[in-house]
């Protein structure tokens, strides 16, 4: 148990696998009420009976992040089955990668979709609560792409990096509202992200690379110390990556 996370009743999107599954598990443990939401309702719903098995509380609700009343639903149905909603983890993204040139533009779509609107829809869904209670964390997964750029990241990248900005402009705009705001930016890490590349050769050489990852619970560690520091503590941005990843 820790003393700041106990208790906090939390919205996790994307947790139906990796570095979100292990999100809601690592705060399960740490005493968190959790939301869970995600397109694959069956995971998400074995989840929360795991959750339960191990004495701690969850809710699931299928999500489109997409979907802004999806977002808005979910957040209304946590806070009406625990009583309030205290940190949203803005999660899911995919990561189609391709050059440009092969004009893939229903995968850069997606990405602007799922990765930028997506987490200004979490961010939307939440807000209301938040500023009436004068409290809350909004916690936004950029990525080490959010940092860099490299062949066949462009898109994606260009979404990371506007995590950023929106996760920094959202900062310096709520001071009134007392709300902490936390970009965490993984490296490689292991989970089932590279099954949205379309094109062969790109996934063959993502999946070398990814070899060198680290375990989703790596990058839960780095949420949960950002969610357990005292409310008077913002930890802005935290980067995780593997020791062996050069860029
Ligand atoms: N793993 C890495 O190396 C790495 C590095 C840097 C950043 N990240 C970031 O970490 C986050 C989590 O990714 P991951 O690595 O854990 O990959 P993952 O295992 O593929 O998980 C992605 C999650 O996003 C959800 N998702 C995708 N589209 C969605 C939609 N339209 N609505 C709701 N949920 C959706 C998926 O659930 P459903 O399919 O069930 O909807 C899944 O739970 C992403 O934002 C990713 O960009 C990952």
């Amino acid at each position: 148990m820790n003393t700041n996370i106990s208790g906090k009743v939390i919205v996790i999107t994307g947790a139906s696998s990796g570095i979100g599954l292990a999100t809601a598990k690592k705060l399960s443990e740490l005493g968190a009420i959790v939301s869970l939401g995600a397109r694959r309702i069956d995971r998400l719903e074995t989840l929360v009976e795991e959750i339960k098995t191990n004495g701690g509380q969850a809710l699931a609700r299928s999500t489109d992040v997409t979907n802004r009343e999806n977002l808005e639903n979910l957040v209304r149905d946590t806070v009406k089955e625990f009583g309030k909603v205290d940190v949203i983890v803005n999660n899911a993204g995919v990561m189609p990668l391709s050059l440009i040139e092969s004009l893939k533009f229903q995968e850069w779509n997606q990405m602007i979709d799922v990765n930028i609107r997506g987490v200004l829809h979490g961010i939307a869904a939440v807000l209301p609560y938040f500023k009436a209670q004068k409290s809350g964390q909004v916690i936004n997964i950029s990525s080490v792409a959010g940092h860099i750029v490299a062949p066949t990241s462009a898109v994606y990248s260009a979404t990371k990096y506007a995590v950023r900005a929106i996760s920094e402009g959202f900062r310096q705009e709520v001071k009134p509202y007392n709300i902490r705001t936390t970009i965490i930016s993984p490296g490689l890490t292991e989970s089932e992200l590279s099954h949205t590349i379309s094109i062969e050769e790109v996934k063959t050489s993502i999946d070398e690379m990814r070899k060198m990852s680290i375990p989703a619970v790596s990058i839960a560690n780095a949420i949960a110390y950002a969610i357990s520091q005292p409310e008077d503590v913002d930890t802005s941005e935290i980067i995780i990556r593997p020791t062996s990843q050069p860029m």
